[in-house]
């Protein structure tokens, strides 16, 4: 590990927080927007005895990675038999809930501006997937996340995560540096914006819209991350268990993780707008911008 290492105390926030639907109690807004990891060690998501029957990886369809499902839609992919559909809709659904409620708790500043919520259950063990798949597409690297078809322009990604390991199994992270110092590190390594360039992968229908100079160089920087071999050995890291029965949030566009190990997790993602923000300025948008000194969108 780096002698440039990271102690709990600048990267995670923990949280007692023991229900979904508590009152609300104090914000963790200003340090989530810093960049750490805000933990929940008493958080649990209780399944019920039919849920439990759900944790299993044949539930998923073989040709993808996790279930998902988008609440507002009502829209539900990656279950592999029809049957068990209604089961895992009914638990998504709840667990969406459950999130809005987690919000309103502890980040009552967001409640009205997240947007496009997304959740997921992922039932895979990490090492399964990370050994069977491409560099770019390994978790096991640090990494920020950028999506590679659907530019964001900016906005943040933020994420909810619950790990329901029914046999105590922890999820086991590592995380990284600030996205200050990660973005000092790579920008001068990353490849020049071609409009040109975004404007055909639009047009040929790689991306779902045209991708900003912000975008590219979000996902250069992803790309940057996960193929150094040393900065993934070598560079500011620690490593983190989270335990079964707990959850923790994170904005997943800001602080570098890799996921190393576990199995069984609920998952829900919200984007949110750079300027919903209590402090912009920390946000990979201003961070790039301000560093280039231009508008990247
Ligand atoms: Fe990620």
């Amino acid at each position: 590990m780096s002698d440039m290492s990271i102690s709990l105390n600048t990267a995670t926030l923990t949280h007692p927080l023991s229900q979904w639907g508590a009152e609300r109690a104090e914000s963790v807004v200003g340090e989530l927007e810093r960049g750490k990891v805000i933990c929940l060690p008493h958080l649990a998501f209780a399944l019920t005895e039919q849920e439990q029957t759900l944790l299993d990886p044949a539930v998923v369809d073989p040709k993808r990675k996790n279930i998902s499902y988008q609440p507002l839609k009502d829209k539900l992919t990656g279950v592999a038999a029809a049957e068990q559909e209604p089961a895992v809709r009914a638990l998504l659904k709840r667990h969406y809930q459950s999130s809005l409620q987690l919000i309103a708790a502890i980040l009552p500043e967001y409640e009205q501006v997240l947007h496009t919520p997304t959740n997921s259950l992922r039932v895979h063990p990490v090492k399964a997937w990370s050994k069977s798949t491409s560099w770019r597409k390994d978790d096991s690297r640090l990494h920020v996340d950028a999506f590679p078809s659907r530019p964001n322009y900016g906005e943040r990604i933020l994420r909810i995560f619950t790990n329901i390991h029914p046999g105590g199994e922890s999820r086991n992270w590592r995380v990284g540096e600030t996205f200050p110092s990660l973005a000092a590190r790579f920008l001068p390594r990353l490849k020049s914006y071609s409009p040109l360039s975004s404007w055909l992968q639009n047009a040929v229908g790689i991306t779902k819209s045209r991708r900003s100079h912000y975008d590219h160089l979000m996902l250069q920087m992803h790309d940057a991350m996960k193929a150094d071999a040393d900065y993934q050995k070598q560079g500011p890291q620690l490593a983190i268990d989270f335990p079964t029965g707990s959850s923790w949030i994170c904005f997943s566009d800001q602080t570098p993780h890799a996921a190393m190990g576990g199995q069984f997790m609920l998952e829900q993602t919200f984007l949110l707008p750079v300027d919903a923000m209590q402090n912009p300025q920390h946000s990979p948008l201003r961070v790039l911008e301000g560093l280039l000194g231009k508008p990247l969108i």
